[in-house]
């Protein structure tokens, strides 16, 4: 069954599959009266409605602007317990790096989060996950590292592997070796994320990445760069989360390593962005982390301007980022990280799908999965202007959501 979706008073996506760097990502290509042509899961074809194809179905969506469905490329989904203790601290003008030294903060969620059951997790994260998807979320990367040690950890890929039965969304798993545990000593730690954590993931295809925080309260690069050559030498991607407070060697380690992405950047400066610029990983810019921890915002524009590549996340977690929509953080790219609409809506689409190693979504073109966004409006630049939430319909695979 062919069927041709009408009514769409534009159509905005990227085009071609390679990564969008620099000027790239300006390149957005806006069809007027558009059509789209589905089967199944997959687009057939898509242009002016004038020039469209035989079909069986015609189905109108009156006037709307469609985009491609957004990726949320970094998301913390899976948490217990609380942080709002934290969130009045920080009020009150204790730092989130103070938090986090004194045992608080990610360590807080650790403990809930080691002693929840995997049904647990997966309650508390459907809400989440929904709210995502309402948003125009519809592919979600959702990582562990609450865990700390193995049981835990094993128990948050369970959870994520399970949240797939609760969504027609993509869930994309990273395993994400979060913190050293305070009890354990490091180099420990360390062998045993090596040489017991990464193989079994890899053997039972538990995650696509390995992601490291690298930070001072967290991983140097030294340990960083031993974790994830493991990652690689078992055929798994890698990231990091780097420069957030601190500028100390984990954007580079990323562009060396030719890791997918690395994501914060708050910290970052012209030799990182310079590093960025020179390398195919893609620089996952955080909003809602500016917003909510006060930061500075990390220098999307001028990563562009250099000639990188960008793309934004939720960050969706509970102590930096409460942030429960996609097409907020895309919102907030444009006032907080400067980057125009067609920029973030490339960073949130075709950019986000390279930073998760994706070539079926991320844009509306012959062959991909029919994900799309029908928006509430007839003007797509109204998902990178409104506060709220401009998707009226969201199709993922060629169904509506
Ligand atoms: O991406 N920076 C480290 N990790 C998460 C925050 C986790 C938390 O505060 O619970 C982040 O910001
Ligand atoms: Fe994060």
């Amino acid at each position: 069954m062919k069927t041709l979706y009408i009514g769409i008073t534009e159509l905005a996506t990227a085009t071609g599959p390679e990564l969008k760097k620099g000027p790239e990502q300006r390149n957005l290509k806006v069809i007027k009266d558009a059509a789209l042509l589905v089967e199944g899961e997959t687009l057939l074809w898509v242009g002016e409605r004038k020039d469209a194809p035989a079909h069986d179905k015609t189905v109108d969506f009156r006037n709307k602007a469609v985009v491609p469905g957004l990726i949320d490329p970094h998301s913390h989904l899976i948490w217990s317990g609380s942080r709002l203790n934290d969130f009045e601290d920080r009020i009150k003008g204790v730092s989130y790096e103070e938090i986090l030294s004194r045992g608080g903060g990610i360590h807080q969620t650790v403990r809930y989060t080691q002693a929840s059951t995997a049904f647990e997790m997966v309650s508390l994260a459907v809400p989440r996950m929904n709210a995502l998807v309402r948003s125009g979320a519809t592919t979600i990367e959702v990582k562990t590292g609450y865990g700390l040690n193995y049981d835990t950890e094993m128990r948050m890929l369970e959870a994520i592997r399970d949240l797939q039965d609760f969504t027609p969304a993509r869930i994309v798993p990273t395993l994400l070796i979060h913190l050293p545990p305070k009890d354990r000593d490091r180099k420990d730690f360390i062998r045993e994320v090596t040489e017991v954590w990464i193989p079994e993931v890899a053997q039972e295809g538990l995650a696509s990445a390995v992601d490291v925080f690298v930070e001072k309260e967290a991983f140097t690069v030294e340990e960083a760069r031993e974790i994830l050559q493991a990652a690689r030498s078992h055929g798994l991607h890698t990231k990091l989360h780097a420069d957030q407070f601190h500028a100390l060697g984990g954007v580079e380690l990323a562009c060396e390593l030719g890791s997918l992405s690395v994501d914060h950047l708050e910290a970052s400066a012209d030799q990182q962005i310079q590093a960025l610029a020179a390398s195919e990983t893609v620089a996952t810019v955080l909003p809602g982390v500016t917003l909510h921890l006060g930061l500075p915002a990390a220098p999307a524009r001028k990563i562009i301007d250099a000639g990188g590549a960008v793309a934004i996340g939720t960050d969706h977690n509970p102590g930096s980022s409460p942030m429960f929509s996609a097409s907020l953080a895309l919102a907030l790219g444009v006032r907080l990280n400067g980057l125009t609409p067609a920029e973030a809506l490339i960073a949130m689409t075709a950019n986000a799908a390279h930073a998760l190693g994706l070539s079926d979504t991320g844009r509306l073109e012959a062959g991909m999965k029919a994900d799309f966004l029908v928006l509430d409006s007839h003007d797509w630049r109204e998902i990178a202007y409104r506060f709220g939430n401009a998707v009226g319909k969201v199709y993922i695979s060629g169904k509506e959501a």
